[in-house]
């Protein structure tokens, strides 16, 4: 059985924080996974998840199954803020998630069964795993351009395109806001342009919003996907409160799926508890009560809000701390995108022998592809960043 197994690849983004924590040197910073942390370099736990789960764990133990589709108020929660009035929450088929990366491989297994033969465009580049994921649930994965490096923007046109040319019920996944990796962006007109072509040339949109609220707000952040809810056509939305609500261990995610009427989504909805019952039963529920009763709650709902502001705005400031001390320690290089890009994310330029000098000679941890995560930085670390940068440019 396992004789002839091959050693499997380092994972690019987890397998790198395996390294990182491997490494002896004390100046060493991961910038590697996509984890925010606050001033001090920590991992922040919200007020509003403190009291949330004070209230949790007072009013819930002990601990049953949840519903193979999840707690029905976190459910409803999630419909809530992904669609808002957007459209009749009946026509929705949502499902409780491991993590928005659960979501997705339900939305991969889903795909697969109704159409096995269908075709994924992801960007590129992508996140790592989402050729992956859609790749192990056998489908064929290629990808639409997205990231210019010359012109360091989106080729919207070589985007546009790409998708003119794909078959319909080709599944395009789009991010929704924060684009991981490159953290640029379509622009409102773009996303307009996007829709219509999704939609003349019969394409499923698949959005992945793991990031709502990393870039302008949680509304500005949804506008994508509830610019998609409106035309009526078959969507599939992939959404995680692991980075918004700082709860990344809990692995919290959903996937919701617009359907044409609610006859159809009883029967989407009922599909998808097959996936996950024959996946992992049913989904864990601490972190799930946890985001529901923040979502729930006026209160809790507005502190969410503020912290979440405050993720945003520190990691703005980090941005552009960044692009100034790099401005003053390499004379006349152009560093403008660090503030151009959104979210937790950077794509620096650099190549992937620069990028190995970073975490082999300076101890600075970020993916070959050039990525690095802004949201890890702080005060501290930024000038051990800004040298190692500068020294490998
Ligand atoms: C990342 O891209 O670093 C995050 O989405 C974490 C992950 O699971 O890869």
């Amino acid at each position: 059985l396992l004789t002839d197994l091959p050693l499997a690849p380092r994972d690019p983004i987890i397998g790198l924080t395996e390294a990182f924590v491997a490494d002896p040197r004390e100046t060493k910073v991961n910038l590697g996974v996509g984890v925010y942390t606050d001033e001090n370099g920590r991992v922040p736990l919200l007020r509003c998840v403190e009291q949330a789960d004070e209230r949790v764990v007072d009013g819930t133990r002990p601990w049953s199954y949840l519903p193979i589709d999840g707690l029905p108020a976190y459910r409803s929660a999630v419909a809530g803020l992904v669609f808002g009035d957007e459209l009749a929450h009946e026509r929705v088929a949502v499902v409780q998630g491991v993590g928005g990366t659960g979501g997705l491989k339900i939305a991969a297994d889903l795909v697969h069964q109704t159409t096995p033969d269908a075709r994924v465009l992801i960007s590129d580049p992508s996140w790592e795993n989402h050729r992956a994921i859609f790749t192990r649930a056998g489908l064929t994965v290629d990808s639409y351009p997205y990231y210019d490096s010359q012109t360091r923007s989106v080729d919207v046109d070589g985007m546009l395109d790409a998708l003119r040319a794909a078959e319909a019920g080709t599944v395009v996944v789009l991010h929704a806001c924060c684009h991981n990796p490159t953290g640029y962006d379509l622009t409102p007109q773009q996303w307009e342009q996007v829709r219509d072509v999704v939609v003349e040339r019969g394409l499923v949109p698949l959005l992945d919003m793991a990031y709502q609220g990393f870039a302008h707000g949680i509304e500005e952040d949804g506008a994508a996907v509830r610019l998609f809810a409106r035309t009526g056509v078959a969507m599939l939305v992939a959404t995680s409160f692991s980075k918004s609500f700082s709860l990344y261990g809990e692995r919290v995610g959903a996937l919701s799926v617009v359907c044409a009427d609610p006859d159809e989504a009883a029967r989407v909805q009922s599909q998808l508890k097959v996936i996950i019952r024959t996946t992992y039963s049913n989904p864990p529920s601490h972190g799930a009560l946890v985001v529901s009763t923040v979502l729930g709650d006026a209160e809790l709902r507005q502190t969410w809000e503020d912290e979440l502001g405050s993720m945003r705005e520190r990691i703005r400031a980090m941005r552009t701390r960044l692009r100034d001390g790099l401005a003053a320690a390499i004379p006349g290089a152009d560093v403008e995108h660090f503030v151009v890009q959104n979210g937790m994310f950077s794509y620096t330029g650099l190549s992937a022998e620069q990028m190995r000098a970073l975490r082999e000679e300076h101890g600075v941890y970020g993916l070959d592809s050039g990525r690095i995560c802004v949201a890890a930085l702080d005060e501290r670390n930024l000038p051990t960043v800004i040298e190692a940068v500068a020294a490998v440019w």
